[in-house]
């Protein structure tokens, strides 16, 4: 069974960035199954749209809203949108990103390198810093990003993947000790190895014996952190990995 049976999020509005497929659809599904109201983004509207027609097929609530997470603009209109849907924001998946291989660094392109650190870090800042306002109105929230375990270990090739990861990690951190006091938590959820566009790597398998994933294996876990208490684990990392 993957889903958390007998969790419910019913009252609560759920922001997801990455929703148009893979492990952010997974969750906005099981999101919207416990209860809660979900806006789904992505820059992709029509697999948002997919997502949400999914969700309503399910006879849950949800709108997509298209935003570019490397565009802070473009994520400010995410949440005032889904305030205006919705009345609020109470949980914030910062689950959008990429997983370009760049290469090593001595022959990896400086723009390509960059471009991951904008969508992965920069762009769960932009979530973090555009949802807060909304959160701290609600009283209280959970705001979880997706983290990786490739930030723990150099990985030749990833490098900027796993400074992303590194730096998400810490931001993680530094926005839980920023929030304490408004009952807002913020923690890291690790997937592990899950089979997405991301890791479609063809017949070469990069995972040894690291158990792969299918993106509703995620559930339980994201369901666990968005239905915790107010006053609840903060500053974390959760994973889903069977090995160190
Ligand atoms: N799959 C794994 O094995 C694995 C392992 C560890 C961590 N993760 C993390 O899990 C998260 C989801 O990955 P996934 O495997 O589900 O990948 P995926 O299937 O490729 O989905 C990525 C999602 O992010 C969105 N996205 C990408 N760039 C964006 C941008 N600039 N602005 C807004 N949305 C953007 C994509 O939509 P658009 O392209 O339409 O914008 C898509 O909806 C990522 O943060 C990834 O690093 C994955």
């Amino acid at each position: 069974m993957n889903s958390a049976e007998g969790t419910t999020l019913r009252g609560k509005v759920a922001v997801i960035t990455g929703a148009g497929r893979g492990i952010g659809r997974a969750i906005a599904l099981a999101y919207a199954k416990a209860g809660a109201d979900v806006v789904c983004s992505a820059r992709s509207g029509r697999e948002i749209d997919e997502t949400v027609a999914l969700i309503t097929a399910q006879g849950g609530r949800a709108i997509a809203i298209t935003s570019d997470v490397t565009n802070y603009e473009s994520v400010e209109a995410l949440f005032s949108g889904a305030v205006q849907a919705f009345d609020g924001v109470d949980i914030v998946l910062a689950n959008a990103g990429v997983g370009t291989v760049t290469g090593t660094v001595e022959h990896s392109d400086p723009k390509r390198w960059k471009e991951v650190i904008d969508v992965n870090l920069v762009g769960a800042f932009h979530t973090a810093r555009a949802a807060i306002p909304h959160l701290r109105r609600s009283g209280a929230g959970k705001l979880i990003l997706m983290g990786s375990g490739l930030r723990q270990r150099p990985n030749a090739n990833l490098s900027a993947y796993g400074c992303s990861k590194a730096g998400m990690w810490l931001l993680t951190q530094t926005l839980a000790l920023e929030l304490l006091d408004a009952n807002i938590s913020v923690n890291e959820l690790i997937p592990g190895p899950v089979r997405t566009a991301m890791t479609d790597f063809g017949d070469k398998c990069q995972f040894n014996e690291e158990w792969l994933k299918e993106p509703e294996d995620v559930v339980p876990l994201a369901l666990f952190l968005a239905s915790q208490p107010d006053v609840g684990p903060s500053a974390q990392s959760f994973s889903l990995m069977r090995r160190a």
